[in-house]
């Protein structure tokens, strides 16, 4: 009889350790059925969290074999076939506080989202007494990212996140302040995009793990780019951030490429380019990764690259 072995990762509060458990392979059932079958078969101590097993209340976040699913819409055979394995490692979700076993904190997650102040904020003019009515139009740009359960598996699954937890913004809290920022009701969007500007929005590397593991198929990472533009339009540009957006678009507006060596001197300055990218930088010359000298030429089509900027323009003031 075919069995599916399970690696899960326990914490009492104090100690880690991995446990073994196995179950009789059954077709069609999800990640939470093996939980709920150990759990009530084997081991009742283990902790994990579910509730509406339906993908909706977005509690049943859980790392195997290192990438995160929704538990309850996630069927073991797909995990078993994208891995190619019968051997699972269960984990909690990447980035939070783990609590128990598999179940982990979210009032620290709560207390960061409150910076984009995720409510609406009603506009002066509107029409409090009709109910600020919306159209179906409007409606549009609001559907997708209030489609958000809250499960945290585009956290978990965030690069940036795991690397630097301190003020970066978890992609659902940016999908919130996306999310009140675009609403036709609302009358201060900058009150929720200006927090997130202070809280590194350049620093998200469009790995685009947050996108495609988001069980609702939010497009985050659009919503990043979103924010951006916002942010260059209400006049934050003088940031890092900013300043490599410009130089990477005038590089491949003037010559349809990057220019390496001056991309790094164009966002931070000389100064700055000097004190802290020399020594990484002779490291790649002497490994023969970029020549200091080689000036990029414009490409051949130049002319064509430049006609698309120039439609992107025309497009954008229309
Ligand atoms: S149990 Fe509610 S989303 Fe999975």
């Amino acid at each position: 009889m075919r069995k599916i072995h399970f690696k899960i990762k326990r914490f009492d509060g104090n100690k880690e350790w991995y446990q073994d458990y196995q179950l009789a392979y059954e077709k069609g059932k999800t990640i939470l059925w093996a939980l709920t079958s150990i759990r009530e078969q084997f081991d009742p101590t283990l902790v994990f969290t579910s509730a509406c097993r339906h993908a909706i209340c977005g509690s049943c976040g859980v790392k195997v074999n290192g990438s995160s699913y929704l538990a309850c819409k996630t069927s073991l055979d797909e995990v078993l076939d994208t891995f190619k394995t019968d051997y699972l490692t269960f984990e909690p979700m990447g980035s939070f506080e783990v609590i128990k076993d598999l179940a982990v904190a979210w009032e620290p997650k709560m207390e960061k989202m409150e910076k984009v102040k995720p409510w609406l904020i009603p506009s002066v003019e509107g029409d409090v007494e009709g109910g600020f009515i919306q159209s179906e139009e409007d409606f549009h740009h609001i559907a997708s990212p209030t489609d958000c359960i809250l499960c945290g598996i585009c956290a978990s699954e965030c690069n940036q996140l795991a690397v630097n937890d301190g003020t970066y913004l978890d992609p659902f809290i940016l999908n919130r302040a996306y999310r009140f920022a675009v609403d036709s009701r609302d009358g201060s969007p900058e009150e929720h995009i200006r927090p997130v500007i202070e809280n590194e929005l350049w620093k998200c590397m469009h790995c685009m793990q947050c996108a495609t593991s988001c069980p609702k198929g939010i497009p985050l990472t659009e919503q990043v780019a979103f924010l951006r533009q916002e942010s260059i339009r209400m006049g934050e540009v003088n940031n890092q951030g900013a300043k490599h957006a410009f130089a990477f678009v005038n590089d491949v507006r003037t010559k349809g490429r990057l220019n390496e060596t001056m991309l790094p001197i164009k966002t931070d300055g000389l100064f700055k380019t000097a004190t802290t990218k020399v020594p990484f930088a002779l490291r790649m010359i002497k490994k023969g990764k970029i020549n200091p000298f080689h000036m990029p030429k414009a490409v051949e089509g130049i002319k064509g690259v430049q006609e698309i900027y120039k439609y992107a323009e025309e497009v954008e003031n229309r």
